[in-house]
Parts: C-alpha cells; structure tokens; sequence
C-alpha cells in the first residue's frame, strides 16, 4: 500500500459518469478469472470486440431508410478501427466502405468489398492511391483544386474516367456560414460543377458533405444546398444520382442525462472556484477562468445525448424546411442518400482490458494506480473520455477506498494520464486486478496507437458471445 497521507477527499472525487454497457460487456465483467487469464495470455492492454454489435448498429441505422422511401445506404468508416473483422462485417451485412488512406483502400479491396461498395475519403491523396481507385472503379470524392491535376493524370495514365463526388463545405446555416476546412466553398460550386461538366475524364455522380459538429439542422440544411445543385446539374442535362452527408453520427457513452449535466457544472464549478479541482492539475477540459467567469467550451464529447445513431438519422431526414421534410425531397428526386458513420456503426463492439500494474503517488500526494497500457491505447480526440471504467478484483479480499484515484498509464511521460478526472473507485485495487474501458472500438483504441518502448502494438481478441469464447487474434499468433 502507498505511504504517504492522501490529499484527496470524499468530496474532490468526479461525479460519477457510469458508462452505458450492453449485455455481453455485463456478462464479461462478471467473470474476472476469465479476464485476468486472457491478460496473461495476450498481454495488457487487450482490445475485446464483438462483431454482433456492429450487425446489429448496420440494421438499426439501416432502419431509417425503408419507411421514408429512401434508398442509398452506409459506408463504414474504416479509419475509426483498425482492424480487418469490422471490414468482413460490412461486406457480410452488404453495405459500403468508406477508406481515407491508400493502405485502407487496398486493405478494403483484398478482404473482398466490390470497389463499387467503396468510398475514398481521403485527405491528401496521392497519385498512389488515386490510381488504385481509379483502376477498380471505386468513388472518390474530390476536395480541392489540386486534386482534378491528380486525377487528370491519373485518369490519363490508368486509361478510364474517374467516378467522383464534389465535397462542399461553408455551408449557410440560420445566417451563420459552417466552419470547415473540408471541401470547395459551396458559393463556388457553380463554377467548380462546370469545371467537372466540362472534363471527359470525371464522371460526377455525388455530392458530399462532412460537418464536424453533431448538429442534425446543419446536416439537413446542407443536404438541401446540394439537392439545389443536383436540381442545377439537371438543368445542365446531368444527373446526379446520389447525396452523401458523410459521418459523425452521435452516439452514448453513458445512460443518464443527469450525471452528464451534473458533471458538467460541477467542472465549470471548479474552474469558478466554487468547489474543489477533481481534475489532473487543474485541468479545466476546456475551461478557463477569466476574472470571475467561466470561459471556453468543454472539449468533450457530449456522452450522454437525446438523438443518438437512428434518432440522429430520423432527425436530419424529417427536417422540414417550407413544409417539406427533407427525405420527401430525396426521395421525389430518386436521389440516393448515404451515410459514412465510423463511431456509431462501432457502438457496443469494443471493451479494453488493462492490468493493475502499480499504486503510489505523486508528489502532490494523489493516488495513482498504473496500468499496464499507454494514453495512446486509449485516446480520445478531446481533452478526456467521460466514461468511468469498471474495476474488476481478481480475487480476495479488498480495502476500502475513501479517496479519488487517476489511473495512468506506463510512459515516462507526466502526461501519461488515461483519465484526467480524479474517479472514485469502488475498493483499492491489488496488482493485477482488471480495469475494463467501455465501449473503446471507435477512436479510442487505435486511431492514435502507437508502439511504444520497443513494445509491439497491443493485441486484439474477437470474442463470440454465444460460445463465450476467442474466435480470432490480431494481429494473428
Ligand atoms: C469524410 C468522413 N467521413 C466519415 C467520417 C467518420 O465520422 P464518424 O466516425 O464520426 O462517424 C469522417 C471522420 O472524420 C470523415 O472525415
């Protein structure tokens, strides 16, 4: 046990975010000597998918379509995980793939996906990458100038056109232009249309938005800006036949409103000075403090919201501007409609197992319990992951913990901190308990992993319900 006095209290601890878990991820926590063996046995941290949740997210996502008249559909975003498994169950469940780099593309086609079930997103293609889509006939979606040089030689020397979509972006919203560095200004798009109109070696068949912010009135507002240049083309005697509003679909991290609201207060709070910090080193996630106020918005990804994945779909598509709902405005056009969803097609898949590795504390006397992983086994985009993890004995007796606790990870780094929000743990870990991340698939795991200390990447497990056992290891054994 750790020596020095604690420094910490009852009250400085982060209010609770319990994290939202699906059946199977119960069932798993319930069974510690399971946990612990598979630590052993594949090291720590261990990445725990379960591909009948991604099924599952296709259909609920998919859900939307049918009853509206749509017709379009999903393309998985591949850059959200790593692994190949996720790509075989978008070719099982028959939707599309959406790549954002030339190894993810070539990964995409040999698994099997019909290039006309893939999307290159990419930012920054190369002649490389535009080749390989360009001979297997995939759609690539422009975002700048200097992409149609790229694609006149590439088109040139493989010998075909090019399918194509035109991503716009600045986009106009209740009389506020959208930020976004992504795309042509969409007060271009004549021009940049006519530019495509023009070229025998494009063939335009979409027109794609990506919007950073989860708000579905943004969404469903550019969505009508490019339905106007579909109706555009048409005049021109062209048709294009298909919308995509790219990803960024919301999804829950955690079940309760009011845990998500009362921890939000209580951080501007903190910043405020009216309660104790029960941040790593004060950190406001966000806020600062000017004078007496609060200022900044929390870089946090809002874990709890009220239109997550379908609800989110639903929203965007019974937009109604003038008295029409915008999927009457797709659907009287036949215009097809898709989606990119990486994060929401991965809700529920993915838990993260690390191991208790040490206890001790930090000069400023907090207690730290160390885990066998790194911030990158784990990283969020934002300032923090707001979703408590579960702690999990490995057997025997426990002490009580009447302190809050940061779990780190194993750099040698001062950042190496996996959460910056002092949690309160259910008992005072032993070496070797496991600490479970829920719902980690999406980013989390691997967007921004990193071999580190000579180690090599941290291995990933396919676990089947069902049989309650390991179907496959990546990379493989
Ligand atoms: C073009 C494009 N499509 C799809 C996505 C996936 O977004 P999400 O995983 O939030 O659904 C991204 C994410 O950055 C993107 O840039």
């Amino acid at each position: 046990m750790p020596s020095n006095a604690p420094t910490g209290t009852h009250t400085d601890t982060a209010p609770p975010l319990t994290a939202k878990l699906s059946p199977w991820m119960s069932e798993l926590s319930k069974q510690p000597q399971l946990l612990k063996q598979w630590l052993e046995t594949h090291g720590s941290p261990l990445h725990v998918v379960n591909g009948e949740e991604f099924r599952r997210n296709v259909h609920d996502l998919l859900s939307v379509f049918k009853p509206r008249g749509l017709t379009g559909g999903l393309y998985f975003a591949r850059k959200a995980n790593k692994l190949p498994w996720f790509v075989k169950l978008a070719l099982e469940e028959g939707i599309g793939v959406d790549t954002a780099s030339l190894d993810e593309l070539r990964e995409t086609l040999a698994l099997g996906v019909a290039p006309d079930k893939i999307v290159v997103t990419a930012l920054g293609k190369d002649r490389a990458l535009v080749d390989t889509a360009v001979s297997a006939g995939c759609l690539l979606i422009i975002d700048n100038e200097d992409e149609f040089a790229l694609l006149r030689e590439s088109t040139s020397a493989v010998g075909k056109p090019a399918r194509v979509g035109l991503r716009f972006a600045g986009y106009v919203v209740s009389g506020r232009k959208v930020f976004s560095r992504f795309g042509f200004p969409v007060s271009n798009a004549h021009e940049v249309i006519a530019k495509v109109l023009e070229s025998t070696w494009l063939k335009l068949e979409c027109f794609h938005a990506h919007l950073d912010r989860y708000d579905t009135v943004e969404r469903a507002t550019a969505a009508r800006q490019l339905i106007a240049l579909v109706d555009h083309c048409a005049e021109r005697n062209t048709r294009v036949g298909a919308i995509d509003l790219g990803g960024g679909i919301l999804m829950r991290y955690i079940e309760d409103q009011s845990q998500w609201k009362t921890f939000v207060t209580a951080l501007t709070d903190s910043v405020q000075g009216k309660r104790p910090f029960f941040t790593y080193r004060h950190d406001g996630l966000g806020y600062h403090r000017a004078g007496d106020t609060v200022v900044g918005t929390a870089d946090l990804y809002p874990v709890w919201n009220g239109v997550s994945k379908e609800r989110f779909l639903a929203a965007i598509l019974d937009y109604e501007e003038s008295g029409s709902p915008l999927f009457k405005e797709l659907s009287s056009r036949g215009l097809k409609l898709y989606f990119e969803p990486g994060r929401a097609l991965l809700d529920n898949t993915g838990l993260t197992l690390a191991k208790v590795v040490f206890r001790k504390r930090d000069t400023d006397g907090n207690l730290l319990i160390g885990v066998g992983m790194n911030r990158t086994n784990l990283r969020p985009f934002r300032a923090e992951f707001c979703s408590d993890p579960l702690l999990i004995s490995s057997g025997g007796e426990r002490a009580a913990l009447n302190e809050g606790a940061y779990i780190v990870g194993c750099l040698c780094g001062e950042a190496d901190v996996i959460y910056k929000r002092k949690l309160r743990l259910p008992f005072m870990p032993e070496m070797g308990d496991t600490v479970v991340f829920v719902n980690s698939a999406g980013y989390l795991a691997h967007h921004m992993e990193i071999g580190t200390h000579g180690n090599p990447l941290p291995r990933n497990v396919l676990f089947e319900p069902s049989s309650q056992t390991i179907k496959a290891v990546f990379p493989e054994q």
